[in-house]
C-alpha cells in the first residue's frame, strides 16, 4: 500500500467508476460507493431499489441541500419509482421515538408496502434512525444508506447498527440491519462545518491505531491536507476506514469480541458526553479525549512505547480535537458512568487499549486497576 494520496485518490476521485468496499456477509452482503459526484450516476442507486416506492429520509439541514440531487438520481430515467420523502428536525435530541414514528406515520400515509425502499439522506443521526425504521416497518424492508457527514461515510453507515435513544442512556433501541448499499458521495462534504468534520476524523485515527498502523503514518504526513479539505486525501481516508471497518464487520457482525476494539477511546468519552450533556461535545470530540486517555493507560500499563502517546496527542491536535477532558469532569464522574458501561461484564470494566506496537490494541478486563485510577486523577481536576 503506498503512503502517498496519489495513485488511490485518483481511483476514488474517478467519475465513471467509483471505488468499491464490499462488506462480506453472507447473503447480506453490500457494496460501499466511494467518489466525487456519484448523487449524478442515477444507475449506481436505482440498481440497489427495491419495489416502486422509495421513502427519503432526511432532516431540515440536509434536505435542503441534497434532497433533490438524490430525487433526481432516483427518478432519472425511470417513470415507475415513485418517492416521498419526511423531513425530520436536526439533532441527537431527535433520536428518539417520538421522531421515529413520524417516519412510520409518513410511510403507512403514503401506504407504502413491503417491497418499498427507505433510504437514509444525512449524518448518524438520520442514518441510525432511518435504518431502524426500515428494519421494523412491516417487519422490515429494504434500506440504503447516503451518509453526509465524515463521521458516518467512515463508521456509522457501514455494519448495520442503527437504533435510537432511551432518555436512560444512548443508543439502547436498536436493531443489526444491514443495507443494500451505501453511497458516499465526497462532494456532500463540501458544506459540513469545520467542526463535524474534525469530529469524524477521531475515528479515522482510531483505525490507525487499533488495527492499521500504515494508515496511522499516512494520516501523520496528511492531515493538513484532510483538514483542508483535500479531495483527494478525504477519498483515501474514508475508502481505508470503510475497509478497516468492513473487515471488523466481517468477522464478528454482532460484537461478541473483535467489534468491540472499535470503541477505542469511547468508554472515557461516553463518560465525557453524558457528563457534560448531549450535545455540549460532538461525539468525535469527546472519543479524542478519550483515546488520550486510553493510550495514557496503556502507557501507565507498560504496554506501549512512551514515542506513541506523543504521536497521538499531536495528531489529535492537528486534527483540532481536545487531547483532555473538559474542566468540569472528575473522577468521581468518570467512574459512575463507567460502572454500568455496556462493556462490563461480571463487575468487571473492560476496556480497549493498546498493546505492542502501533496498531495493536486488546479488549480486556485483565489489566492493573491502579493504571486506570492514574489516568483519571492525571486527567481530571479532582
Ligand atoms: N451505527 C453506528 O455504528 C454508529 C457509529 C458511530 C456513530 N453513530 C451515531 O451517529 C450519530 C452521530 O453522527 P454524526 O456525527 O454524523 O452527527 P449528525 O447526524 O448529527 O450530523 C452532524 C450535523 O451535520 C449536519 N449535516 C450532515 N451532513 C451535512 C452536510 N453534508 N452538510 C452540512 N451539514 C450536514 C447534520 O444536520 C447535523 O447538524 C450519533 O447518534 C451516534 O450514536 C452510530
Ligand atoms: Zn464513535
Amino acid at each position: 500500500m503506498s503512503l502517498s494520496v496519489s495513485a488511490s485518490a485518483a481511483t476514488v476521485l474517478d467519475k465513471s467508476s467509483p471505488t468499491v468496499v464490499d462488506v462480506d456477509l453472507g447473503n447480506r452482503s453490500y457494496p460501499i460507493y466511494i467518489g466525487s459526484a456519484l448523487l449524478d450516476q442515477p444507475l449506481l442507486l436505482q440498481r440497489h431499489v427495491h419495489g416502486k416506492r422509495v421513502l427519503v429520509v432526511t432532516n431540515e439541514t440536509v434536505g435542503p441541500l441534497y434532497l433533490d440531487k438524490v430525487v433526481y438520481s432516483l427518478t432519472k430515467d425511470n417513470p415507475n419509482i415513485s418517492v416521498d420523502h419526511v423531513i425530520l428536525p436536526d439533532g441527537e435530541k431527535f433520536k428518539e421515538m417520538d421522531t421515529l414514528m413520524k417516519v412510520f406515520d409518513k410511510a403507512i400515509e403514503s401506504r407504502l408496502d413491503r417491497k418499498c425502499t427507505f433510504v437514509a439522506l444525512g449524518g448518524g443521526v438520520i442514518g441510525d434512525m432511518c435504518g431502524y425504521a426500515a428494519a421494523s416497518y412491516l417487519r422490515g424492508v429494504n434500506f440504503i444508506q447516503i451518509p453526509t457527514t465524515v463521521m458516518s461515510q467512515v463508521d456509522s453507515s457501514v455494519g448495520g447498527k442503527t437504533g435510537i435513544n432511551h432518555r436512560l442512556g444512548k443508543n439502547l433501541i436498536g436493531a443489526f440491519y444491514q443495507p443494500q448499499c451505501v453511497l458516499i458521495d465526497t462532494d456532500t462534504l463540501n458544506t459540513l462545518p469545520d467542526r463535524e468534520l474534525a469530529s469524524g476524523l477521531a475515528e479515522v485515527i482510531k483505525y490507525g491505531l487499533i488495527r492499521d498502523a500504515e494508515f496511522f503514518e499516512w494520516q501523520e504526513k496528511n492531515m493538513s491536507a484532510l483538514m483542508c479539505r483535500d479531495a483527494a486525501a478525504l477519498a483515501y481516508a474514508i475508502k481505508r476506514s470503510c475497509e478497516n471497518k468492513a473487515e471488523v464487520v466481517s468477522l464478528d457482525e454482532k460484537e461478541s469480541g473483535l467489534r468491540a476494539t472499535l470503541n477505542l477511546g469511547h468508554t472515557f468519552g461516553h463518560a465525557i458526553e453524558n457528563g457534560l450533556g448531549y450535545g455540549e461535545w460532538l461525539h468525535g470530540e469527546a472519543v479524542a479525549a478519550g483515546i488520550a486517555m486510553a493510550v495514557d493507560m496503556s502507557y501507565r500499563l507498560g504496554w506501549i512505547d512512551g514515542s506513541l502517546v506523543y504521536r497521538v496527542d499531536k495528531i489529535l491536535k492537528q486534527a483540532n480535537l481536545p487531547t483532555v477532558p473538559p474542566d468540569v469532569m472528575t473522577v468521581e464522574m468518570f467512574k459512575s458512568v463507567m460502572a454500568v458501561d455496556k462493556k462490563v461484564a461480571d463487575g468487571l470494566l473492560r476496556l480497549i487499549l493498546l498493546k505492542g506496537p502501533l496498531g495493536n490494541c486488546v479488549f480486556t478486563g485483565d489489566y492493573d486497576r491502579k493504571a486506570l485510577e492514574e489516568t483519571l486523577y492525571a486527567f481530571c481536576g479532582c
